[in-house]
């Protein structure tokens, strides 16, 4: 092939614009593993474009300010998803490899809306969102949060006193959709019944989960917390993981550092999420088996 053939076909994918478009898939049961690559090939691919969008005044928490957005209220997309009853949560599945479930039937009221466009007058509107330095570093911070489209707005009632740590201030574009059963999702971290591991799990889910995942199950922006090495091994005691947790150095950021600081956490959780890691550094996670729907 010519040369200059070759470098025109190089540069295409970089001219045309980011079209809206969202996958949908449901879990395949039995196997703990992840799709090798999200979204999975059998994932249905929605074209946002083509849906009816409204324009909505909202209080966008990432960037601490109102602003007019024109999208998709997440629960009117969710409600008309394929899938029966037994498919109860929804994987929402970002950009960054951040996943956070939530219902399939969100409350209306709370349901994120799905941001394709903005506008601060209401007469231009733009389909490009600014990237998003972590707070305290708008001109140092190398790895801020970028958007293609698909910008999720948090719209829960905390919405305006989000925590620092919350996962939706960290989520960047919204790229899939995954389908499960919330109980047989939830089982396979459960690895124990003995009351701490189980705190331990609940710890892991509040203020983890969104981000680590297990065994190549779950999230992928952070490491995974067995796989290559488990996290107990490298953070050897309940005190040392705490620390890290807890604590950020102040030019972390700077540093490219992408973790924030979970500062709610007690010493106390800390001891009963390491003792979770620790087993599920030692046992294989359950199987993922949701009712059989017909
Ligand atoms: C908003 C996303 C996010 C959340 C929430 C999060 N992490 Fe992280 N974590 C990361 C990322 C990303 C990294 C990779 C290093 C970095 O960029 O900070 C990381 C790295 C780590 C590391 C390795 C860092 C090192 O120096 O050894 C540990 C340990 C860790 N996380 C534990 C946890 C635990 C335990 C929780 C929950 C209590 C948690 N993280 C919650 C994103 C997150």
């Amino acid at each position: 092939m010519k040369t200059w053939l070759v470098l025109a076909l190089l540069a295409l994918p970089m001219v045309a614009e980011a079209k809206p478009t969202l996958s949908v898939w449901t879990r395949a049961p039995g196997t703990s593993a992840e799709p090798a690559v999200i979204p999975p090939p059998e994932a249905k691919l929605i074209d946002l474009g083509a849906k009816r969008s409204r324009d909505s005044k909202l209080y966008d928490p990432q960037y601490g300010a109102e602003a007019l957005y024109r999208g998709i209220a997440l629960d009117d997309l969710l409600a008309n998803l394929p899938g029966g009853p037994a498919f109860d949560q929804v994987l929402l599945r970002f950009d960054n490899g951040m996943v956070i479930p939530i219902s399939r039937w969100p409350e209306m009221d709370d349901s994120p809306f799905l941001a394709l466009a903005h506008s601060s007058d209401g007469t231009t509107w733009s389909t490009t969102f600014e990237a998003l330095p972590k707070k305290g570093h708008p001109a140092d911070d190398p790895r801020p949060i970028r958007f293609t489209t698909n910008k999720l707005v948090y719209r829960g009632a905390d919405a305006r006193e989000l925590p620092d740590w919350s996962p939706w201030r960290h989520v960047s574009s919204l790229v899939g959709i995954e389908l499960v059963n919330a109980g047989a999702w939830t089982r396979q971290f459960a690895l124990s019944k003995d009351g701490r591991v189980t705190q331990g799990l609940e710890v892991f889910e509040r203020y983890c989960s969104a981000c680590h995942g297990v065994r190549g199950v779950g999230a992928r922006f952070g490491w995974d917390v067995v796989t290559p090495i488990p996290m107990t091994e490298h953070r050897s005691s309940p005190g040392v993981l705490y620390f890290h947790v807890k604590y950020r150095e102040l030019d972390a950021a700077k540093r490219g550092f992408m973790m924030p600081a979970l500062s709610p956490v007690t010493e106390d959780e800390v001891t009963s999420l390491w003792k979770w890691l620790d087993l599920a550094a030692k046992e294989p996670l359950r199987p993922y088996t949701p009712p059989v729907s017909r």
